[in-house]
C-alpha cells in the first residue's frame, strides 16, 4: 500500500470510507435524530452543492477512498440527488446509501445504474402505530410495501433498528423472527447520545442484554457469523435462516480500533469521528480555491483512538459533550 497517498492517523488506522450527508432535512421527524424544537434552517449557499459533492468527493477517492455512503437526513429527499448518485457511480469506488426508504422507490432505476448493490434501511419498530409514534409521521405502509421492493430487485438490505428501552426494546424477537424467511439483515443499534435526542444510560439496551434476550428465546439455536475487519457489527443468524441479525455496540463496547470512517457532513465540514466536539470547513477552502488534501490531512491526524476522546459515556460526560444532533450528522 502507498503509504503516502493514503489517510492514515497516528494509530496507523486507514481510512478508506467516507460518508457523505446529503442533506441535513429529513422527511421524517425521529424524536430520537431530529431536535424536538427541528433544525434550524440555513440559507442553501452554505450546503455543497451537486458539484462541489462531487469534486471533493474525488479528492478524497484521490486519497485512497474506495468506499462512500451518501446519508443524512434523508438522502433521497435531496435535490439532484439522482444526478450525484449517477456521477459518482461512474467513479472507481463501492458506493452505498442510508435511506429511511420513504421515497427509496422512485430511485430503483437510478441506484442500479449507479451499480449500488446494498442499502441500510432505518425501521425502528414493526408494528405501524409505534413506527409512526417514533417518526411523528405516517409512512408505515410505504416504507414496508418499500423494503419488500427492494428485496425483490435484488438489492441486499441491512436494516437498523436502534433500541431504546421502554420504546421498543420489546421487539428484538419479532425482528429476528422476520430473519427467519426473509433475506436481510437486522442491525440492533445501542441508543446513543446526541444533542437534543433525551439521551440517558438507562435508555440504551446493550449488547449483553440483547445476546440475553436472544440466548433465552432461542437457546443454541443460533450461531455466531464470523466478521470482516472493519464490521461495526457481531452478528449471529438463527438456524436454517435466510437472513441474519447483528448488534452495534457503540455506546457499551466501540469498534474504534478498526475504524476507517471519514464523515463530511451537508455544510462541508470534515469530521473525524462521529463523537469529535470539532469539525474543519473544507467547503470553504474549496470555494477559495485552497488545496483541501492537507487539511483533510491534518484532521485525520488529530482523530483520537476512540470515542473522540470523550472516554466513557456516562449520564455526565453526556452533559458536558458538545455534538450535532444526529441529522445534521449522518450516521
Ligand atoms: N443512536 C443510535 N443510532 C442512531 N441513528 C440516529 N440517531 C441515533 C442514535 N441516537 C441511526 C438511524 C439510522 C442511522 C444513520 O443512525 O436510525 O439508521
Ligand atoms: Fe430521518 Fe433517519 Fe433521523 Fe429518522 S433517524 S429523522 S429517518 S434521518
Amino acid at each position: 500500500m502507498d503509504g503516502k497517498k493514503h489517510i492514515v492517523d497516528k494509530f496507523g488506522r486507514v481510512h478508506d470510507y467516507l460518508r457523505i450527508s446529503l442533506t441535513e432535512r429529513c422527511n421524517l421527524r425521529c424524536f430520537y435524530c431530529m431536535p424536538e424544537e427541528g433544525i434550524q434552517l440555513r440559507d442553501k449557499a452554505e450546503f455543497m452543492t451537486a458539484e462541489e459533492t462531487l469534486e471533493i468527493a474525488k479528492t478524497f477517492i484521490s486519497m485512497g477512498v474506495k468506499k462512500i455512503r451518501l446519508t443524512g437526513g434523508e438522502p433521497l429527499i435531496k435535490r439532484n440527488a439522482e444526478m450525484i448518485i449517477k456521477a459518482l457511480g461512474q467513479l472507481p469506488i463501492e458506493l452505498t446509501l442510508t435511506t429511511n426508504a420513504v421515497v427509496v422507490d422512485r430511485y430503483i432505476d437510478v441506484m442500479k445504474e449507479a451499480g449500488i448493490k446494498s442499502l441500510n434501511v432505518s425501521l425502528d419498530s414493526l408494528k405501524e402505530e409505534r413506527f409512526n409514534d417514533i417518526s411523528r409521521r405516517g409512512y408505515f405502509t410505504r416504507i414496508f410495501d418499500n423494503i419488500a421492493l427492494l428485496l425483490d430487485q435484488g438489492f441486499d438490505l441491512k436494516i437498523n433498528v436502534v433500541l431504546i428501552r421502554g420504546v421498543n426494546d420489546d421487539e428484538i424477537i419479532d425482528f429476528i423472527e422476520w430473519t427467519r424467511d426473509t433475506a436481510l439483515s437486522v442491525r440492533f443499534i445501542e441508543f446513543m447520545p446526541f444533542d437534543g435526542n433525551q439521551w440517558n444510560w438507562d435508555k440504551k439496551v446493550s449488547y449483553n442484554e440483547i445476546l440475553s434476550a436472544v440466548e433465552s428465546k432461542f437457546g443454541d439455536q443460533f450461531s455466531k457469523i464470523e466478521g470482516k475487519p472493519n464490521d461495526t457489527s457481531r452478528n449471529f443468524k438463527l438456524n436454517g435462516a435466510k437472513g441474519s441479525f447483528g448488534i452495534i455496540s457503540t455506546v457499551t463496547n466501540p469498534f474504534c480500533d478498526t475504524c476507517n470512517r471519514i464523515r463530511l457532513t451537508a455544510d462541508g465540514k470534515i469530521k473525524n469521528c462521529l463523537f469529535s466536539q470539532s469539525e474543519t470547513d473544507l467547503l470553504t477552502a474549496h470555494r477559495n480555491g485552497q488545496p483541501i488534501e492537507p487539511i483533510i490531512r491534518e484532521v485525520m491526524l488529530s482523530k483520537e483512538k476512540e470515542r473522540g476522546g470523550n472516554g466513557q459515556f456516562d449520564d455526565e460526560m453526556v452533559k458536558s459533550m458538545k455534538n450535532r444532533s444526529m441529522t445534521t450528522i449522518g450516521g
